[in-house]
């Protein structure tokens, strides 16, 4: 079954979906989503051809349960429209946004290119999104339960939040609005935008420590995440792992867009107009060296979610066994379609066999024992 719907997406949708400019792909897909997801027949349909369950998939981490470790990753689902229908699709928890405070329409077009060859998208969106408000009053009116939800929060793209103070205040005042609603499993903060006004801003120890005091200071009662950037060599990324372990933080994702395009050995043309940071394969051996380090060096003082060019289950057991509990995708759902996510989940027990491995959570940081 998933051998014949990779050989339909790859041979149909994927051909016609790649001759749209990328955005209008991927907003055309959100709409369909969004209203496939309110048809309970539909999601039953897409429950039964897509999704694969094991209870060696199963895992509990801080207090949530993930039916197995593939999640969706942000910036797919920015406004929230698909939570109907990702659970559908075989994926075990999912992360909404990044929200902001204020609504931002995202940088000016075009703001996402694909590297086809490489297997990349080139993404300068710039936090676009239509502002906590509305997609938190969205995401109460949700209808699937026992699906965990991240919600990924970040600074709004305007001139006046570039400015220090003015930029903590505004996180702190969006994620006040998200926890007051009490939607979500878990948050994100997310620290490694690199599109923004200002550029990117609190992946300095020092300021990592301002934002991560004033959102300390009122209480949180749900696990917080930070979403950490891909370029950083060790000594720097290990400075904000302190960081973060001096105020508790419970995970790191581990990691955003790639930014060096001279290293990203691309097999396509990048025209210097074209504007943006990278994802998928150019991510994926930056994002599997930071994932070791960090489980290197602090074993189980952050629950590692690995992100960065997953294509296979092979890519995702990959970061298992380097350190992380769960993994995140986006691009790999984009080059190789919806049923990937289910594809990796049976090839994940597949390949715990292989390793006399009974539940995934065997599988976590094995390199390391
Ligand atoms: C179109 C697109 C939009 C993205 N937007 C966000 C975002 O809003 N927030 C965020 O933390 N990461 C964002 N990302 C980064 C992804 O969440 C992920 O970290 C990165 O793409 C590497 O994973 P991948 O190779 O599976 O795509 C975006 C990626 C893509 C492709």
């Amino acid at each position: 079954m998933d051998s014949i719907f990779n050989f339909i997406y790859k041979r149909i949708f994927k051909q016609i979906f790649f001759l749209f400019d990328p955005e209008f792909a991927h907003d055309l897909v959100i709409y369909i989503g969004s209203i496939l997801g309110r048809f309970r027949f539909i999601t039953c349909i897409c429950l039964r051809m897509f999704s694969y369950k094991n209870k060696r998939l199963n895992q509990k981490i801080k207090n949530i349960s993930f039916s197995n470790p593939v999640g969706l990753s942000a910036g797919f689902d920015k406004d929230g429209d698909l939570v109907n229908i990702l659970p559908c699709i075989g994926f075990g928890f999912a992360q909404i946004g990044t929200i902001t405070n204020l609504p931002y329409g995202g940088n000016p077009k075009p703001r996402m290119y694909r590297l086809k060859k490489t297997k990349s998208i080139v993404v300068n969106y710039g936090l676009k999104n239509i502002g906590v408000e509305r997609i938190v009053s969205k995401l109460k009116k949700v209808k699937v339960k026992d699906f965990p939800l991240g919600i990924s929060i970040g600074r709004t793209n305007c001139k006046e939040a570039g400015e220090l103070d003015k930029g903590v205040r505004d996180y702190s005042e969006c994620l006040s609005k998200v926890i007051e609603s009490d939607v979500g499993n878990f948050y994100t903060i997310n620290i490694s935008c690199p599109n923004l006004h200002g550029g990117e801003p609190f992946t300095t120890p020092e300021k990592l420590r301002y934002l991560l005091k004033t959102l300390y200071s009122n209480p949180v009662s749900k696990p917080v995440f930070i979403k950490m950037p891909v370029h950083l060599k060790w000594s720097g990324f290990n400075e904000l792992c302190k960081v973060a372990d001096s105020f508790n933080v419970d995970g790191l994702i581990i990691a955003n867009l790639a930014k060096d395009r001279t290293s990203a050995n691309l097999k396509d043309y990048l025209p210097d107009h074209i504007k943006g940071h990278m994802s998928g394969m150019p991510t994926q051996s930056l994002s599997d060296e930071l994932i070791s380090k960090t489980y290197e060096n602090y074993k189980d003082t952050f629950v590692i979610v690995g992100v960065g060019g997953i294509f296979s289950a092979e890519d995702a057991y990959e970061k298992i066994k380097k350190g992380a509990s769960l993994v995140q995708l986006v691009t790999g759902i984009i080059f190789e379609g919806p049923q990937l996510v289910g594809q990796i989940n049976k090839g994940l027990v597949r390949l715990l066999d292989k390793d006399g491995f009974y539940n995934i959570s065997e599988a976590i940081g094995a390199y390391h024992k």
